[in-house]
């Protein structure tokens, strides 16, 4: 028994955590490769490494992933310190280079000297498609950070593969990624670049991207799906999402084939982040003045929202929500009152309908089936979630209006 839990033990030593065992880096300059200070790690690894997000077999595990900032040229290297079968012979590590290689497209290199030859051709690379926006940012340091946006297809040369060197990322920042089939040409791909200087030249280094999915409405419209967002870790939380956003939605604005825009699966941040940016595009809409807001969700509110800013029904609901927060006192008892009733009939409603259903099944239920449905038929606990999911709601509505407050 001593002898298995002294086993136990020394296997327990050889598992990594992946989340810190994968490195990322994005290169500008050869002495990146050994700077500590701007690697990044991934939020999930477990589609590439299993649920547990474990690697066994290893001591001090790195999984280093370099790109080089503007093409993404790829060095991929495994470090450890030990490997099990140095100690236990007849256990086997795992194959963490085979695992890494079913995401990573042929191309690569094992060799910091051919990276480092890659890096000097980045000076070459200039982004893909037509330019649709600049924008500058200068930081209280005084320094000044450029950014452009383009729009590409896949018809771009070299951009097929750089896409596929791209959507690595997804696999560490998604939680349910998947790699798009990019043959198909209903994709549109926008893309963020910085200019940076690199030895008195204009270099553009790689910042975020999105895929839009042009879905076919009948008869003669289109709806862009947003698919997949991602701004690379070092450039989040720095306004670069928004901006990405508010362009495609412009983008789309002038096109009359367009219906509106929708999103596949959003997560929490990328519908807070849509929140603030259509807040913006449609706080100056005569539909949505501080005097109409308080009349109620209108018919001219959705149809001005679709036809002048491509934006969807459910969509136009919550910005007239966070809007009429905004034009509310909610000091004003009969005022908050007012407020706090009309959202929370918007939210209740699928509530309103499980109740209606669960109603209707009770009088067909037998007794033993009836106590199975009794947790659901909790009204207490319900009424408590959907109270919270309310004050949820106004919070992530109050910080969307914090935010439109300091950009005004
Ligand atoms: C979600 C995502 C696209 C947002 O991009 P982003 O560039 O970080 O977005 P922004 O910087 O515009 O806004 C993010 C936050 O930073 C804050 N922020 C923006 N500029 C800021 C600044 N100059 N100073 C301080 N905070 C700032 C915003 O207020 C916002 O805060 P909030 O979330 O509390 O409202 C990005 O985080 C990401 O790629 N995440 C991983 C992948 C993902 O979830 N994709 C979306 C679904 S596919």
């Amino acid at each position: 028994m001593a002898v298995v839990n002294g086993v136990e033990k020394i296997l327990a030593e050889y598992k990594c955590d992946t989340n810190l065992a994968v490195c990322l880096k994005l290169v500008r300059f050869p002495e990146d490769i050994e700077d500590e200070g701007i690697k990044f790690h991934p939020e999930y690894t477990h589609q590439v490494f299993g649920d547990d997000e474990v690697a066994f077999g290893y001591k001090g595990l790195q999984i280093q992933l370099f790109y080089t900032a503007g093409n993404l040229s790829t060095l991929f290297q495994v470090k450890y310190s030990s490997k099990v079968n140095e100690t236990i012979h007849w256990v086997e590590p795992d194959d963490v280079e085979g695992k890494i290689r079913k995401i990573l497209p042929a191309g690569f290199t094992h060799n910091t000297d051919d990276f480092i030859s890659q890096l000097e051709k980045d000076a070459n690379f200039k982004p893909f498609g037509t330019l649709l926006h600049t924008y500058t940012v200068n930081t209280e340091g005084g320094r000044e950070f450029t950014y452009q946006i383009h729009k590409a297809d896949i018809t771009c040369p070299g951009f097929q593969e750089y896409h596929e060197r791209l959507q690595t990322f997804l696999m560490w920042y998604i939680e349910t990624a998947s790699f798009i089939d990019t043959d198909d040409d209903h994709w549109d791909f926008f893309l963020v670049f910085e200019k940076y200087n690199k030895d008195g030249e204009t270099l553009y280094a790689t910042v975020g991207y999105m895929t839009v999915y042009n879905y076919y409405v009948y008869p003669d419209k289109t709806r862009p799906r947003v698919s997949q967002m991602l701004i690379m870790p070092p450039f989040q939380g720095e306004g670069v999402g928004a901006q990405l956003l508010e362009t495609v939605q412009r983008f789309y604005c002038g096109n009359p084939k367009v219906q509106d825009i929708t999103a596949e699966d959003p997560s929490e941040n990328y519908v807070k982040l849509r929140d603030y940016v259509l807040a913006k595009l449609c706080q100056g809409l005569p539909s949505f003045a501080p005097d109409r807001l308080h009349l109620g969700f209108s018919a001219d509110m959705i149809r001005e929202a679709q036809e002048k800013m491509k934006v969807n029904k459910k969509h136009a609901r919550r910005v007239y929500e966070i809007l009429r927060l905004r034009a509310t006192d909610m000091s004003d008892e009969a005022q908050a009152r007012a407020y706090r009733l009309e959202v929370k009939r918007r939210l209740y409603l699928p509530y309103r309908k499980n109740q209606r259903e669960l109603a209707k099944m009770r009088k067909c239920l037998r007794p033993e089936e009836l106590v199975s449905h009794m947790g659901q038929m909790d009204t207490q606990t319900q009424h408590e979630e959907l109270e919270k999911s309310y004050q949820d709601l106004v919070d992530d509505y109050r910080r969307v209006l914090e935010r439109l407050a300091m950009q005004a």
